[in-house]
């Protein structure tokens, strides 16, 4: 029994940001940005609601689902429209359901956290999830700030998930949060996010390589099997690093962080979406959905597409 992914569904604002846009106003540079980032431009606007409703939509439609069959909505995002309610209730209005909703906060984790969530969902009853990754993360940007303002960015992925009793596509999960690096990146009520850089690089490298082997070493795989990594966007050079460290080229690895900046929960479902639009998912292949962020929070797991 488990988890069918079914469709899949992404939403980004219309404004594109450029680096060199940025660099009219914060002491950076195009050539900076790209070498240390690997992000080239990044999209800016909409809401959180907004974008992972309309995300939400298209997965529906691709599923070829009705709203109506849908009994669960889970919205991952680390920047709800307010505090109260939370935000997949107007995702859930939005696309005129009435079933449970609720948000998932676990930081650039928040896709996998909400989707390790839903497979509990699926395992327990529940037949037809819509989980929505969606952020917003421009308001809570200081753009005065360079070390924040080139990196973050806004978009939402959504995916349908369907119980299947004959056999699921999630082989393992790995999830992990050590609250005791919280510092390390934070944003305060009514401020912005703050981060060091450097420490987040770090030990971002480290809880992807361990995690991602032991969801491997639990899938019964090693990293020659792998076909497909679906990484969190926050970085090129931590996706190369970790990578390497895994024996995986990066060929293999998908990379939209060019474009699409850090979207945070957004980011993997933002990647798969794209890899598939590219031809490079098959079923009966083994991808590696891995990611961190603030927390710290980390998540791997091992799908195999049916
Ligand atoms: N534009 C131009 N120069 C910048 C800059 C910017 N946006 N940000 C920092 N610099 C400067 C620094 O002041 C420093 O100058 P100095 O050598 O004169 O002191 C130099 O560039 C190098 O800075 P450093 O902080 O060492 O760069 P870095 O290689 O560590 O890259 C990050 C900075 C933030 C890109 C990188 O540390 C990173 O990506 N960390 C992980 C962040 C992350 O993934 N966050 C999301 C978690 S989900």
């Amino acid at each position: 029994m488990g988890v069918r992914f079914r469709g899949w569904g992404m939403a980004v604002p219309d404004r594109v940001v450029t680096n060199d846009e940025l660099s009219q106003t914060l002491d950076t540079s195009d050539e900076w940005i790209r070498e240390r980032t690997g992000i080239r431009e990044r999209r800016i606007g909409g809401s959180s609601g907004s974008l992972g409703a309309l995300a939400g939509q298209r997965a529906m439609a691709d599923a070829g689902v009705s709203a109506d069959s849908i009994d669960f909505v889970l919205l991952a995002t680390t920047t709800p429209d307010r505090i109260a309610p939370a935000t997949s209730t107007a995702i859930a209005a939005e696309l005129g359901l009435t079933c449970p909703a609720m948000d998932v906060n676990a930081a650039c984790s928040g896709f996998m956290f909400a989707l390790r969530t839903a497979q509990g969902l699926l395992e327990t009853g529940n037949k037809r999830i819509l989980l929505v990754g969606a952020e917003n993360l421009s308001r809570w940007v200081d753009w005065n700030d360079r070390n924040m303002a080139v990196l973050l960015a806004d978009g939402a992925g959504a995916v349908v998930l369907d119980y299947d009793e004959n056999g699921g596509d999630i082989l393992s999960f790995v999830l992990g949060t050590d609250g005791t690096a919280a510092e390390l990146l934070t944003c305060e009520h009514g401020g912005y996010f703050q981060m060091d850089g450097k420490e987040v690089f770090r030990r971002a490298v480290r809880v992807v390589v361990d995690s991602a082997q032991e969801a491997m070493e639990r899938a019964g795989i090693t990293s020659e099997d792998i076909s497909l990594v679906v990484p969190h966007q926050a970085n090129i050079r931590i996706i190369q690093a970790a990578a390497q460290r895994l024996g995986i080229d990066m060929e293999r690895c998908v990379v939209v962080l060019d474009r699409y900046g850090n979207t945070s929960s957004s980011s993997i479902p933002l990647a798969f979406f794209d890899a598939r639009e590219n031809g490079r998912v098959h079923s009966g292949e083994y991808a590696l959905l891995t990611g961190f962020g603030a927390g710290m929070t980390w998540a791997s797991a091992v799908v195999r597409w049916s």
